[in-house]
């Protein structure tokens, strides 16, 4: 399976403490079947300020050290990018990292607000040619009073991603419901840990494509966990 999603790199945001962590949560991630993982840190201005050359570095010395103990991950970069302004710009500066070079990136709305233009927002960025894969929108407080932006979000040519976690419910029956559902109305592209520790939030994603498989198919399953990944990371066109 391929993680887009994790919070690996350590001491940069509220994910892994120390490279400790960090190793410890790849072995995690390894041993549930993951191949590939994404680090992506949170970019959130005037919170983590992380930026593009200094995260492919840190990701370089973890690879480096990953190889080192024998742990057979590899690591790509992104980050996980709340809304803010000139988002395209600073992508084209070099500022922040799309996921592994590609048009596709983490995009983060905000938890507690629906932000009035969010969909016209991402519609700015996919004509300037990045592709927002909406995070987690099962876990938004707002998503009862304002489904339909989810749904705008992505009939705009947004991707949607869920959090593995909340599918078998770790975040509670409410976001497990709204999974439910978004996987049922087939709105769904792709799965991930948002790891951001070994055990409360850890990189495990076996169980879900398993509760996927078990509701749906292993196709959707499959989709889900591997094939669409494995599309972004190769910038394959995926607009709808
Ligand atoms: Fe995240």
């Amino acid at each position: 399976m391929i993680d887009l999603h994790a919070h690996l790199l350590p001491g940069i945001d509220d994910g892994a403490d120390t490279i400790e962590t960090a190793l410890k949560m790849a072995r995690i991630a390894v041993d549930d079947g993951i191949t590939h993982m994404a680090c992506t840190p949170h970019v959130t201005p005037g919170v983590y300020d992380n930026t593009k050359p200094d995260i492919l570095k840190r990701i370089a010395a973890l690879q480096q050290r990953l190889d080192e103990e024998a742990i057979n991950l590899w690591l790509l970069a992104g980050a996980d990018i709340h809304v803010a302004p000139h988002l395209d710009e600073r992508f084209r500066r070099g500022e922040i990292p799309t996921l592994n070079e590609t048009r596709y990136f983490l995009f983060e709305p905000p938890h507690h607000v629906r932000l009035p233009g969010l969909v016209q927002f991402a519609g700015v960025l996919i004509r300037a040619g990045y592709y927002p894969i909406v995070t987690h929108p099962e876990r938004l407080s707002w998503i009862e009073q304002h489904y339909q932006t989810v749904l705008d979000l992505k009939k705009a040519g947004c991707l949607i991603q869920l959090t593995a976690g909340a599918v078998t419910g770790r975040f509670g029956s409410r976001v497990k419901y709204w999974s439910e559902r978004m996987l049922d109305e087939g709105i769904v592209d792709v799965i991930a840990t948002d790891a951001h520790d070994p055990r409360r939030r850890p990189p495990i994603m076996s169980e879900a494509r398993d509760a996927i498989a078990a509701r749906h198919d292993d196709e959707l399953a499959l989709k889900v966990t591997e094939g669409m990944p494995l599309k972004i990371l190769a910038d394959k066109d995926l607009a709808a």
